[in-house]
């Protein structure tokens, strides 16, 4: 071996690294007097779907898991049997009674031995634990039946797993043969935020009782009943969305077209609803169903972008277009009718009847997902089919179209891209180029997917990228939406890696790709501003617009790992001292992220710059994402 070799090589290295190496310096010209087109105002939107437990475990705030009593071979899925001292019980699956013709089955308890000291019953496990507050009160509800008429109390408790401490107690007194819903409240103490709880039902006597639809809710955002986690909601709020594309995505395919997203299914009192399997290896409870989603969109102040059953699902069944679609276009309209009719329509008063007489809004329906996918090549046919039934009911609506369609062009295409950082930085120059006279775009999922479960700043600095190409061209891309957009980190929560949002049962985190998207949002402008870049790195990105009288707002990315340094000119802009808000969000490496139990380390800072002038020397650190707000008055 040649020690003196091996023992250079090191030196050599180091020798090399002293050398920074700088980024060319770019010459960014921003013309403010002459905006070039106007910006999308609903460029920015979220996407959504029943994956990673978004919504069951996720952003609809049920804390029961399984609370309709499915069961396997180990018997009935997260529910236990609690049997205090001697006392004993069995749980099992009664499939010949339930309380409605949608949940025809049901658990039966039987408890041989129980009394006070030695009571018996069930518990539930929750989705990852159940997060108890300090003083928080909890709705819950359950239907019941006993073998005899005589009252028995059922006693429910919030129980700390590892102390047994009772965290919330109450009794329900049930009653009687016939399948009745009974309600209760739970009243948390002082004790600490925790998720490690779970729910107990006990009965301190021997007895037989059959259980459907156990439910139970925390607050939840504007105390809606059957309502969302606040802390999700208020992450999403943060984002400024305009609008929200559901449901899926994969998950409104199904697998088949019997679990397609049934949205028949998916509406009215809980009890009626059957659940169905997902598409991402778990059962959906149907608790977020059409109206939810529409409750949502109200909450947040989004249009609803309603994807519509479109005849094909991911297993590879396809209905033909042509008299076999009929049934399909026929649920659609009705479903856009039940979204948008009066309540004096057929589906208007069904919405009505289910608590929102108003109609909402709704601009945008698009027809399935991903049928490049569809091997039968039927996808022509079948948009064609719902584009001319949906236009004749609706003129007004435009229909998105989810791969080209020959032979006509449709009023919006919606283009998916998950790449890694170095593919989303050449995407970032795609729409550049492309021909105005074609379709409107929809980039209705993309996403930089390096990191897990959530995305590293890597794919922030991809996403910060590509995002700069959506404003430059917002007057072609008039939507676009990142996905996925919820995972549980729970192990066996995700389905799908680089989700842009992550928590468990109590808290909840926003990863870097979170931030970017937050502060490209919070100043988002009405017009692409003329402007032109020379020099400057290969991985430095731009876009700058502007509201007339009001603002300019720069975006700038160095993705790279030495510092950017950019010469501004804004013409326009006036003589004068001019104080720039500034929001920064910069790492050390691609790899550093933030985590659940780290959910801060990489947010963005805010910091005031003074532009004298119409000129800015301006470095951007490595590694940086900036969002320059600029008064312009
Ligand atoms: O976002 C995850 C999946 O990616 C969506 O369900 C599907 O549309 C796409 O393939």
């Amino acid at each position: 071996m040649n020690l003196r070799r091996t023992h250079l090589l090191p030196a050599v290295l180091v020798a090399a690294s002293a050398v920074v190496h700088a980024q060319a310096p770019a010459n960014l010209t921003v013309d403010l007097s002459h905006p070039k087109a106007a910006v999308s105002p609903m460029l920015y939107g979220l996407m959504t779907e029943e994956i990673n437990y978004a919504y069951d475990g996720g952003l609809y705030a049920e804390l029961i898991r399984n609370r309709t009593f499915r069961s396997d071979w180990t018997g009935i899925l997260n529910w236990f049997v609690v049997e205090k001292g001697p006392a004993t019980a069995k749980i099992t699956l009664d499939s010949k009674t339930g309380p409605s013709s949608a949940l025809t089955n049901s658990l039966k308890l039987e408890i041989t031995r129980a009394d006070a000291a030695n009571p018996a019953g069930l518990l539930n496990e929750g989705y990852w634990g159940m997060a108890v507050r300090p003083n928080n009160t909890f709705v819950g509800s359950f239907f019941a039946k006993a073998d005899k008429d005589s009252p028995l109390p059922v006693r429910i408790q919030l129980v700390a797993d590892q102390s047994g401490k009772v965290l919330a107690d109450t009794s329900v007194s049930v009653a009687g043969t016939a399948w009745t819903q009974y309600k209760f409240t739970l009243h948390a103490g002082t004790a600490a935020a925790s998720a490690q709880n779970h729910l107990e039902m006990t009965l301190d006597r021997p007895a037989t009782l059959w259980l459907q639809l156990v439910s139970l809710f925390p607050p939840t955002y504007h105390d809606r009943a059957n309502g969302n986690r606040a802390d999700l909601m208020e992450k999403l709020a943060a984002m400024r969305p305009s609008f929200l594309r559901f449901p899926g995505g994969n998950y409104l395919e199904g697998n088949t077209i019997a679990t397609r997203f049934d949205w028949k299914k998916m509406i009215g009192p809980l009890v009626d609803r059957p659940t169905h399997p997902g598409t991402w290896t778990y059962h959906s409870t149907d608790g977020m169903g059409l109206l939810e989603f529409l409750n949502w969109c109200e909450d947040l102040k989004m249009q609803p972008l309603l994807a519509v059953y479109g005849g094909y699902s991911l297993g590879g069944e396809v209905v033909k277009p042509g008299p076999d679609l009929v049934p399909y276009v026929q649920e659609a309209l009705d479903e856009i009718e039940y979204v948008t009719g009066p309540a004096d329509s057929k589906w208007g008063a069904v919405r009505a009847k289910d608590g929102h007489p108003a109609p909402f809004p709704l601009h945008y329906v698009e027809v399935g997902n991903e049928d490049n996918f569809d091997k039968a090549k039927t996808y022509d046919g079948r948009y064609a089919q719902f584009y001319k039934a949906i236009k004749a009911k609706y003129p007004n609506l435009e229909i998105i179209a989810t791969m080209p369609i020959s032979g006509m062009k449709p009023d919006v295409l919606d283009d998916h891209y998950y790449k890694r950082e170095q593919g989303m930085f050449d995407l970032a120059k795609h729409y550049d180029t492309v021909d105005r006279n074609g379709p409107k775009i929809f980039v209705g999922e993309w996403a930089t997917r390096e990191g897990s479960p959530t995305p590293n700043f890597g794919s922030a600095l991809g996403d910060a990228a590509f995002l700069t190409g959506l404003e430059r061209n917002s007057d072609l891309v008039v939507m676009s939406a990142y996905a996925p957009l919820l995972v549980n980190v729970n192990p066996g929560g995700m389905q799908w890696t680089s989700d842009l949002i992550g928590y468990d049962a109590l808290s909840s985190y926003g990863s870097p790709s979170y931030y970017t998207q937050v502060m490209f949002a919070s100043c988002l402008g009405d017009h692409i501003a003329d402007a032109s870049l020379t020099g400057g790195g290969e991985r430095f990105f731009y876009s700058a617009t502007s509201t007339a009288g009001s603002k300019a707002c720069l975006k700038l990315v160095n993705a790279s790992s030495t510092p950017q340094t950019v010469s501004l000119q804004l013409k326009g802009l006036g003589a004068g001292a001019h104080t720039a808000q500034v929001q920064t969000l910069r790492a050390n490496t691609t790899w550093a992220t933030n985590s659940i139990t780290d959910p801060t380390r990489i947010v963005p800072v805010r910091s005031k710059l003074t532009v004298n002038g119409e000129a800015l020397q301006h470095t951007l650190p490595p590694y940086t994402v900036e969002v320059v707000e600029i008064p312009l008055r």
